[in-house]
């Protein structure tokens, strides 16, 4: 059974038995619920990947230009037309990889309108709103950017209006040594040494942006592509275009169709990764998402109720995968997740710009206790988006710039990076809203790289605080220190007037007596706690 299985059976079992479950009426003083959890420090699991805490940069809207770049020529504080300001954040929460240029973008871009001089570049329409694109970030650009940033690159390749050609071309020019027409052409641009290439989506979407394609086609063409990236014993991961949500027979159709192909020469297998995007909605659908501030009680647990899919959604696709694939060489990448609800008033709704709040907050941290969850083959993770776009972590307008609640997910959490996971049951109430109801309780546990152990909670419930005693096995603690981040009211954010209206503030309502951990939640809280 999966994690959120676990916790809705023990949920159900508990209103069976006339034990705890919470049903929250809004508006009064709630008394707080109760949950029990057991933390098995003595069965460590796999290693979470620190790609799991990974950022998607697209080319849409104001997340390239304005949200990252304002160019060398800029008042805006900036290293190589980077915002200074952008990159300290980033290495803040030791952002590991960034995905670029798309998303849908990819599958129309031609990596050559974006090399050689700026000015010599050629003006584009972007698919996204029709607007024009200077092409000022191109492959130099986003390299340099993931080298400030200090992280790895994930290049998305354009299958959808592309070729094999283009695309092998492409890394060819971004990663050889060697004294090839494209690498002489990489340096005459300014670049001697090769970039660090790490992972390449070989399209994005195929079955919607990427090319409305059929499985089978997608996987001919995936077969064609791959064998051309690169040169063989070149660590460069290659990912399949994987599902939306629920689709499984895409995966099982991918699966199927290159498990064993492999690499001239006995390489590596070619299939690195599979994708799989699933956005937040916070109502049923794109078209009843709702708003980003200012949304009801229904859209609060709405949201909830679409993120927990996420769970069972990437327990279907593993086994899938696991039938192909049982030594789990092949990893799933979950490269676009986050909210996505109705654009902010008076912006272009194509662009995608919303605000972000204590729902978003809860919403990533749910989200990164299930990827841990599914650690052993969940290898990787890219919100969407970094900046301005979908579930942002930065908000800039000019000059300004705000650190979304978000942002500061990634950092309380990021002692996870690389972390072994530790099993950690929670037996919770149910918190339940106009006919929804989703475990009010969620969590996880992991020993860090500092060997501490490391403890994240989340409740739901936006009414009631939350006592959480947690049975501490395998496990002698001395002390424990945390953050936590809350709120009054269920939407709050940040603005560039009051940036810092939502940060992680100390937490001080967590004891230890003996092997129990004791933990008092408020209502709508997230809390990391370090244990030594
Ligand atoms: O993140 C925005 C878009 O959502 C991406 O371009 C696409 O891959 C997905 O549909």
């Amino acid at each position: 059974m999966n994690v959120i299985n676990r916790m809705r059976g023990l949920a159900l079992a508990l209103a069976a038995t006339g034990l705890a479950v919470s049903v929250s009426a809004p508006g009064h003083a709630d008394a707080p619920i109760f949950a029990t959890a057991t933390l098995h420090a003595d069965q460590p699991g796999p290693v979470i990947n620190r790609d799991i805490y990974g950022q998607f940069v697209e080319d849409l809207g104001r997340s390239v230009y304005g949200g990252i770049y304002v160019g060398e020529a800029s008042p805006i504080p900036n290293t190589q037309g980077f915002r200074n300001d952008v990159i300290a954040a980033l290495r803040e929460i030791r952002t590991p990889v960034i995905r670029w240029p798309g998303g849908c973008f990819a599958d129309r871009y031609d990596w050559r309108d974006g090399i050689g001089p700026k000015a010599s570049r050629p003006v584009r329409i972007n698919n996204w709103g029709g607007v024009e694109d200077s092409n000022a970030v191109g492959t130099h650009e986003y390299m340099a950017f993931a080298e400030l940033v200090g992280a790895q690159t994930y290049v998305g390749g354009n299958v959808g209006t592309g070729s094999p050609r283009e695309m092998a071309q492409w890394v060819e020019y971004m990663t050889s040594p060697s004294h090839s027409a494209l690498a002489e052409e990489r340096r005459r641009n300014g670049r001697d040494k090769p970039f660090k290439l790490d992972f390449i989506g070989v399209g994005n979407e195929a079955w919607g942006c990427g090319g409305h394609m059929r499985p089978e086609h997608y996987v001919d063409l995936f077969r064609t592509f791959a064998p051309y990236l690169g040169v063989d014993g070149q660590a460069l991961t290659k990912v399949a275009a994987g599902a939306s949500g629920d689709n499984y027979a895409w995966t099982e159709a991918v699966m199927a169709g290159t498990t064993k192909l492999n690499m001239p020469n006995g390489g590596p297998p070619a299939l690195g990764a599979l994708s799989l995007h699933y956005y937040t909605f916070a109502g049923d659908g794109p078209h009843h998402t709702g708003p980003a501030t200012g949304f009801d009680e229904d859209h609060w647990i709405g949201a909830f109720a679409n993120t927990l899919k996420m769970d069972e959604l990437i327990a279907k696709h593993s086994a899938i995968m696991d039938k192909y694939d049982p030594a789990k060489h092949t990893a799933l990448f979950i490269d676009e997740w986050g909210a996505w609800y109705d654009t902010e008033k008076g912006t272009d709704p194509l662009l995608g710009y919303q605000q972000n709040t204590l729902r978003d907050a809860l919403i990533a941290a749910v989200n990164f206790d299930i990827f841990h969850a599914h650690a052993d083959r969940v290898r990787m993770a890219n919100i969407s988006q970094l900046a301005n776009v979908l579930q942002a972590l930065v908000l800039t307008d000019h000059e300004k710039m705000l650190l979304t609640p978000t942002y500061y997910v990634f950092d309380m959490y990021k002692v996870f990076q690389d972390a072994t996971a530790l099993p950690l049951d929670i037996q919770t109430p149910l918190y339940a809203y106009g006919g929804k109801s989703v475990p009010a309780v969620h969590g996880t546990a992991a020993r860090g790289t500092d060997g501490a152990v490391h403890i994240g909670l989340v409740n739901l419930d936006p009414h009631r605080p939350a006592t959480v005693g947690v049975s501490l096995t395998g496990l002698n603690a001395r002390a424990v220190t945390g953050e936590i981040m809350t709120a009054e009211a269920m939407d709050a954010h940040n603005t560039y007037e009051a940036p810092t209206t939502l940060t992680p503030q100390p937490f001080r309502d967590a004891r230890l007596g003996g092997q129990t951990l004791t933990v008092n939640l408020p209502a709508k809280s997230v809390v990391v706690l370090d244990l030594r």
